[in-house]
């Protein structure tokens, strides 16, 4: 197994197969892309998902609304788009400015639009290890270990964070009954007592807190997989800013068997799963249906690292 885990050949192989899907069905995606604020972190990311959609030949018709946007308005805007048939998908970019409502904004978008998996529905399929859209950040994670072939059956796995977003849709993902997952799942959050000793006995760890360099080497073992999804802005001695992981990348280093680094990491194949997502709910639209498992047979098959 390779030692740094880099995002980029895993978002390549599922823009790959995002390409050849919208060349055999003949697909022309939209995704309506909403930001309320000009949050510059948010921003950066934005302009991202609208250039990778370039890249692929999807529509991103980003939306930017003014900080101050009624929650009213927000949702009569998502329900224009959930009865418009020319969009395929909605994405809110998060964080939503405080007096904005999350749980009612989520459950606003038609969960056959539901790009982020963010619907009480869409998440309630993931409880159930049923087909449908796969949450980008956590499928992200799950898609990394996939191509380089890290094996969570039977793993003590140590998932730090429980957000709706990442760390317990993953945790649900790795306990399903398919060959890539079967983990034995332990997470914790900021109540958790004594975290470094879990950590410890951990074989892989999934670090998503958003506390820059939280894990260190004397917080893991010898040979345990590291994977970071957390993305921190520093500023460097320049007073650029930097962006760092949860995890301490150089501390841990020597010690893990495998890390994913902060940028090029799990960052990385994020966008293009919100794509893979894009295409699912296209084709579902034209009622062809595919399955979880065809769709990772579709991005992986001959392409495994081992
Ligand atoms: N790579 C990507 O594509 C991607 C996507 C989404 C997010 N992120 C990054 O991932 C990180 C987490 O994002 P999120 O949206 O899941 O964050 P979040 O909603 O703020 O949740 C953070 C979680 O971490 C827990 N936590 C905070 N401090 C802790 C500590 N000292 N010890 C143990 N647990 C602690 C919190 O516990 P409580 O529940 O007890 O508060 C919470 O469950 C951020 O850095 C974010 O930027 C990356």
């Amino acid at each position: 197994m390779e030692k740094i885990l880099s995002g980029k050949p895993v978002a390549n192989l599922i823009s790959k197969a995002c390409k050849s899907l919208i060349d055999q069905y003949q697909l022309k995606p939209k995704m309506l892309l909403i930001q309320v604020g000009e949050d510059p972190a948010s921003s950066y990311y934005v302009q991202s998902i609208v250039s990778s959609g370039q890249k692929l030949g999807c529509l991103c018709e980003l939306l930017t609304l003014p900080d101050n946007t009624e929650q009213a308005t927000l949702i009569e805007l998502i329900n224009s788009a959930n009865a418009d048939a020319s969009v395929n998908g909605i994405m809110i970019q998060k964080p939503l400015p405080a007096h904005l409502n999350d749980s009612i904004i989520n459950c606003a978008i038609n969960p056959n639009k539901d790009l982020d998996c963010l619907h009480p529905l869409n998440l309630g399929k993931i409880m159930m290890e049923s087909d449908g859209f796969l949450p980008c950040t956590p499928a992200a994670v799950l898609f990394c270990m996939i191509h380089y072939g890290i094996d969570p059956s039977g793993k003590n796995l140590v998932i730090l964070g429980r957000s709706n977003v990442v760390g317990k849709p993953l945790a649900n993902m790795l306990l399903w009954k398919k060959p890539f997952a079967n983990a034995t799942v332990t997470v914790c959050h900021s109540r958790t007592t004594n975290i470094d000793r879990i950590t410890s006995a951990a074989d892989i760890i999934i670090a998503a807190i958003g506390k820059p360099n939280f894990v260190n080497a004397d917080m893991i073992k010898e040979n345990c997989v590291l994977l970071d999804v957390g993305i921190n802005e520093q500023k460097n001695e320049l007073g650029q800013a930097v962006y760092v992981g949860d995890i301490d990348y150089n501390s841990c280093f020597n010690k893990a068997l495998a890390i994913t680094p902060v940028p090029g990491g799990i960052g990385r194949i994020t966008t293009s799963m919100l794509y893979l997502n894009l295409i699912k709910a296209t084709l579902d639209a034209k009622n062809i249906n595919k399955t979880i498992d065809e769709y990772l047979a579709l991005i992986f098959s001959g392409n495994r690292q081992e």
